[in-house]
């Protein structure tokens, strides 16, 4: 049902945990099952040096967070706001269908964690966030 690199992230997830002072974090939870993530990126010069993540969900989000944090590190910030989460399951050779929506919280998180970075640096320009 997982492939091989599902299960390898899901055992051994890359990343877990917090970024003292990060530059962006960002905290989202799947409407579908109440799953949450948190992922914290560390950015310099526009590109994003680290990330980490804490999920508290079923295994496919564990995997795609695990999954997220390794193909955000190295981007640039625009470059990490395509990340689809298709993408992310894509890197994990798929999962099954009725997991897919898992794989919506690693791109949610990313995009949340860049539009907090965006915030505190005033590069957010007219006001189009859901802060409040
Ligand atoms: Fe909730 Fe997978 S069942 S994210
Ligand atoms: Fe985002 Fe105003 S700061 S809507």
């Amino acid at each position: 049902m997982y492939s091989e690199k599902v299960m390898d992230h899901f055992m051994n997830p890359r990343n877990v945990g917090e970024i003292e002072n990060a530059d962006g974090v960002g905290e989202v939870g799947n409407a579908k099952c109440g799953d949450i993530m948190k992922m914290y990126l560390k950015i310099e010069n526009d590109i994003i040096v680290d990330a980490k993540f804490k999920t508290f969900g079923c295994g496919a989000a564990v995997a795609t967070s695990s999954m997220s944090t390794e193909l955000v590190v190295g981007k640039t910030v625009e470059e990490a706001l395509k990340i689809t989460n298709k993408a992310v399951a894509e890197a994990l050779d798929g999962l099954p269908s009725a997991k897919m929506h898992c794989s919506n919280l690693a791109e949610e998180a990313i995009r949340a964690a860049i539009e907090d970075y965006k915030r505190k640096n005033g590069l957010l320009g007219e006001c189009d966030c859901a802060a409040a």
